[in-house]
């Protein structure tokens, strides 16, 4: 049975991507830092689809991050055939009141260990035939202010995602998730919570990921859940570039409103 690697698979968005795709008949390996929440999430997994579940404890803003989750495949002789690239979180805020290494830990999992973990397993998924899935964000875009490291980090997945597409075309699929707001512990992590959202409509994670498993049955590159979410996505002018920086700053304060503390002010 072929394998499904999806990062973290603890919480939110992972946990229904693995369990989606064993309900697909994917076997699954689990990677995330919390080991309780994955063995509950395995456990579940294996008990209701009768799949392969493996759990990888990893903290995947540890510069050996990538190199041990391929040793435990080594050690499991696993292959990836599928492989979900979803552990993230968010950082926001003037960006010289963020504490001091969390974007850098951000940037660690959001962009460079989802670059290494392709790399790492790009040969396997050849191999197999199989896919790529990125999740990026609405936010990556357009740079947005006070998600500066977060919106860009998620534009360098986009931009990543596309252009490794056209090169693994008809080898390979790479399909990109840019989802809008969606109820996970995504806004329970990030220092300016549930305004994050930026006045943008929640869905749940069920719908993006079976949206996104549809989406890459049918070999698109890139998906924006949500009528509303493509629409702005889509709608927002490129350029210029001042300018749309300088628009979406005044609309990302205006939505942070309390929540964006500290001593400068405008
Ligand atoms: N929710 C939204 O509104 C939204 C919108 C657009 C894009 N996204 C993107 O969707 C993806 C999934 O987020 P979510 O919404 O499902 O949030 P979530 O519920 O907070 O889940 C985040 C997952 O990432 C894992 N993770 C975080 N830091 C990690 C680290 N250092 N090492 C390994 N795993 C780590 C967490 O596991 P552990 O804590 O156990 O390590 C958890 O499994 C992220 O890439 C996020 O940027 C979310």
């Amino acid at each position: 049975m072929s394998t499904a690697l999806v990062t973290g698979a603890s919480a939110g968005l992972g946990v229904e991507f693995a369990g989606q795709l064993a309900a697909r008949g994917h076997d699954v390996v689990l990677v995330a830092r919390s080991r309780a929440r994955l063995e509950e999430v395995a456990e579940r997994i294996r008990r209701e689809h009768r799949v392969r579940a493996e759990v990888v404890v990893q903290d995947l803003a540890a510069p050996d991050a990538v190199p041990n989750v391929v040793a435990a495949l080594a050690e499991r002789a696993i292959t990836v055939h599928t492989l979900v690239n979803n552990a993230g979180f968010g950082t926001a805020g003037r960006f010289e009141e963020i504490a001091d290494g969390r974007d850098r830990d951000q940037l660690m999992v959001n962009v460079v260990s989802l670059v290494a973990l392709t790399r790492a397993l790009v040969p396997q998924v050849l191999a197999e035939r199989g896919a790529i899935v990125n999740v990026a964000s609405t936010a990556g875009f357009q740079p947005t202010p006070y998600f500066a490291t977060y919106s860009a980090g998620k534009a360098f997945v986009l931009n990543f995602s596309l252009a490794l597409r056209a090169e693994l075309k008809g080898r390979a699929k790479v399909l990109c998730v840019c989802p809008g707001p969606v109820e996970t512990n995504f806004f329970d992590t990030v220092e300016v919570g549930r305004s994050a959202a930026i006045g943008g409509r929640f869905t749940t994670p069920e719908a993006v990921v079976k949206a996104s498993l549809a989406a890459l049955d049918r070999d698109r590159g890139y998906l924006v859940p949500g009528l509303l979410n493509g629409l702005n996505a889509h709608l927002t002018p490129r350029r210029p570039r001042k300018m749309v920086a300088a628009i979406a700053e005044r609309i990302t304060r205006t939505a942070l409103g309390d929540a964006l503390t500290g001593t400068v002010t405008r």
